[in-house]
């Protein structure tokens, strides 16, 4: 039998996609040939809203803004550690106007601690905080040079890791932390190898040993774009090989559609920024 995984409750703040839309190829799973539909997105998110709710998380929403069809991958729009919040600073133009309504959503919300960066940082799209470190993605987005700055604007240590498959272009697209720990080798993650470098498989393997290794089948389904909270982990309804695998370790798979999300390529952590009070 496994040792029972404790959750621990959360704060996330969503972007409902009103405006949701593929206009524009900032990924390989972007077609904007493909017909979209808000409304399917809408329902699709709304589901995953109330997982969390009924999971016994909060979760704020913030004011989705027409002509940025991307603000419902939230994710991408701050690093909030012990109350501290680290803005963003998009790669992309169709996206660079999203950080400011962020910027302004904690203010406004009496968040006083608020940076925001010089290089350029999607966020929680390419830094995974574990409890002890932030891990932290680069190679198509996040400009490595935003890691130093994260390290000095949160005051936490962070790890830089390579993404090399185009695919999987920000790190919440290749790993994800299950059970977070203040001990860095008791933290629980899992991720897909094949997405990072060689050096930083090895990096993964040394600090992570018993991490779960997920498949490709796993990822192409963004299943490594999961959001866990310690025991249940939100994962996309196809991701059922992986949700398997987390099962027998104890952990409790809860599935959503996010089939109409995922063609801009986003999943469930794509469109949820965690609020770490401290
Ligand atoms: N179309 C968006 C982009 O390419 C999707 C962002 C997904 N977010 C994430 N955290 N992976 O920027």
């Amino acid at each position: 039998m496994q040792a029972m995984r404790v959750p621990t409750t959360r704060r996330y703040l969503m972007c409902p996609p009103r405006h949701f839309a593929v206009d524009y190829v900032i990924n390989p799973w972007m077609d904007p040939t493909q017909p979209v539909s808000a409304d399917v997105a809408m329902a699709q998110w709304t589901e995953l809203r109330d997982t969390y709710r009924r999971l016994g998380h909060t979760v704020e929403e913030i004011e989705p803004q027409p002509g940025l069809p991307d603000m419902v991958f939230a994710a991408n729009s701050g690093t909030v550690v012990d109350g501290r919040v680290l803005g963003s600073r998009f790669r992309a133009p169709q996206r660079a106007a999203e950080a400011e309504h962020f910027r302004r959503w904690f203010v406004e919300h009496g968040y006083r601690d608020i940076t925001m960066p010089e290089k350029i940082n999607e966020a929680e799209g390419d830094f995974a905080w574990t409890g002890t470190v932030l891990l932290a993605g680069t190679g198509f987005r996040t400009d490595p040079a935003a890691h130093a700055e994260a390290q000095e604007v949160l005051g936490v240590p962070v790890v830089s890791l390579n993404l090399v498959d185009p695919r999987y272009y920000h790190l919440d697209t290749a790993l994800f932390v299950l059970a977070e720990a203040t001990d860095t080798t008791r933290a629980q993650i899992v991720y897909y190898p094949e997405a990072f470098s060689a050096g930083s498989r090895r990096v993964l393997q040394r600090l992570f040993p018993d991490a779960v290794q997920a498949t490709r089948e796993d990822a192409e389904c963004f299943g490594l774009n999961g959001v866990s909270d310690g025991r249940n982990v939100v994962l996309p309804v196809e991701a059922t090989r992986l949700g398997d695998v987390l099962a027998a370790r104890g952990y409790e798979p809860v599935y959503v559609d996010i089939s109409e999300l995922r063609k801009a390529g986003g999943g469930p952590k794509c469109c949820t920024l965690e609020i770490r009070k401290g």
